[in-house]
């Protein structure tokens, strides 16, 4: 959490919904990783927060950058980073969209399928291209798993087919699933990608790169251990497979490096009952909701902490809380328990902690006429 975002709203007091996002918990979390997997390049994976102030810090600090589209490339760009500290990691691109970031200097893409390779080496000719494959990952709370990856037998093929078409088979990736709590979660993806290296070593190519993904948790409700844990089980895995001819590593961090730095503020819309009975649950409806930025309560898969802004004293009484839209999809907790104190009254502020990260970026539409997320960087 970060103690800085919450004098800031304290001081400021904001209209609400916002977002306050503390660039030096940012800066701190791209230190402990690199510090805990040493071996590897950081890629920051641009998805989970673009903001400038985000990517302007991270760029002085010397990471690169994972990105899913032109218009993350070029936000990337003006920040002097080269071509070289940049991968376009979509898996799915547009050919025009290929060819410029060629042209921007842009020499690492991914793809998991015959077409993708195809455009790859049509519009960016002799880049390097790494297959991303298919991983049964369990323990995300957010998954990854079905929309993107190929079976191993299909990647190997895929990237000895790579070389015929004039591009640099450069490696493996995979993603174990967003929010992942399981830290050996990274093994069986790692020994494909070993196995991988091995059958194309024995037609002559030498793949050079394993991409580990994200995957790095930030603090929710659920505990999770830190990030010391992961590096350490990542780097046995890679070690028991690679032996000690490591190949180059990336990680795509997302949730992990952003997260925790941002405290979001809301305010208390209405507090009501479906009815008179003693039993029944109170409704919390909050300014901002599932269209406003907290898309990732679907499922209430991402369970925020949530807290209000003031001290109040007395009981707390368990609350299904809910958004301001008129979409009955705009509930974030129902099924999961949280609480608020019975005392909590229409214009209170609550803070939603951990939310750097995919939260923005969700809410750049206007759904029902409310504003897109404001946002802070200090
Ligand atoms: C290709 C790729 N890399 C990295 C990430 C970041 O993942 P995380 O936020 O779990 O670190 C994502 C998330 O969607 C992704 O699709």
């Amino acid at each position: 959490m970060s103690d800085r975002a919450v004098k800031f709203l304290e001081e400021t007091q904001p209209a609400t919904p916002c977002l306050v996002v503390d660039l030096d918990v940012v800066e701190r979390k791209y230190l402990g990783l690199t510090q805990n997997l040493p071996l590897s390049e950081v890629f920051y994976a641009v998805k989970a927060n673009p903001a400038p102030e985000i990517l302007g810090r991270l760029a002085k600090l010397g990471a690169s950058f994972d990105t899913a589209s032109a218009g993350e490339i070029r936000s990337v760009l003006a920040h002097g980073v080269p071509g070289e500290r940049i991968s376009f990691g979509n898996t799915i691109k547009k050919a025009s969209d290929i060819a410029w970031a060629h042209a921007q200097g842009v020499r690492l893409y991914a793809f998991d399928s015959e077409a993708e390779l195809e455009k790859i080496a049509a519009h960016a000719p002799g880049a390097q291209v790494f297959c991303r494959i298919l991983v049964e990952a369990e323990g995300a709370l957010w998954p990854l798993n079905r929309k993107f990856g190929c079976v191993p037998d299909m990647a190997a093929a895929l990237l000895a087919k790579a070389a015929t078409l004039g591009l640099e088979p450069h490696g493996i990736s995979f993603h174990v699933g967003s929010q992942q709590l399981d830290t050996n979660q990274w093994d069986r993806p790692i020994s494909h990608a070993k196995a991988i290296f091995d059958k194309l070593a024995a037609s002559g190519i030498e793949l050079k790169m394993v991409d580990l993904g994200g995957g790095f948790p930030a603090s929710y409700t659920t505990g999770t251990v830190g990030i010391e844990a992961y590096g350490q089980s990542i780097m046995e895995a890679m070690t028991k497979h690679f032996g000690n001819r490591l190949p180059r590593i990336i990680v795509e961090p997302g949730r992990y490096m952003v997260g925790d730095a941002g405290v979001l503020e809301a305010e208390v819309v209405l507090i009501s009952q479906k009815s008179y009975s003693a039993e029944d649950r109170h409704w919390v409806y909050l300014d901002i909701g599932r269209f406003g930025g907290l898309a990732e309560t679907e499922g209430e898969a991402i369970r925020y902490r949530i807290e209000p802004s003031r001290q109040i004293d007395g009981n707390s009484r368990p609350v299904v809380l809910a958004g301001p839209t008129c979409d009955s999809a705009d509930i974030l907790y129902d099924k999961a328990k949280y609480e608020m104190p019975v005392n909590l009254k229409i214009g209170d502020r609550v803070r939603i902690f951990s939310t750097g990260a995919y939260t923005t970026t969700y809410s750049a539409v206007n759904f029902n006429g409310f504003e897109p997320l404001k946002a802070y960087y200090i």
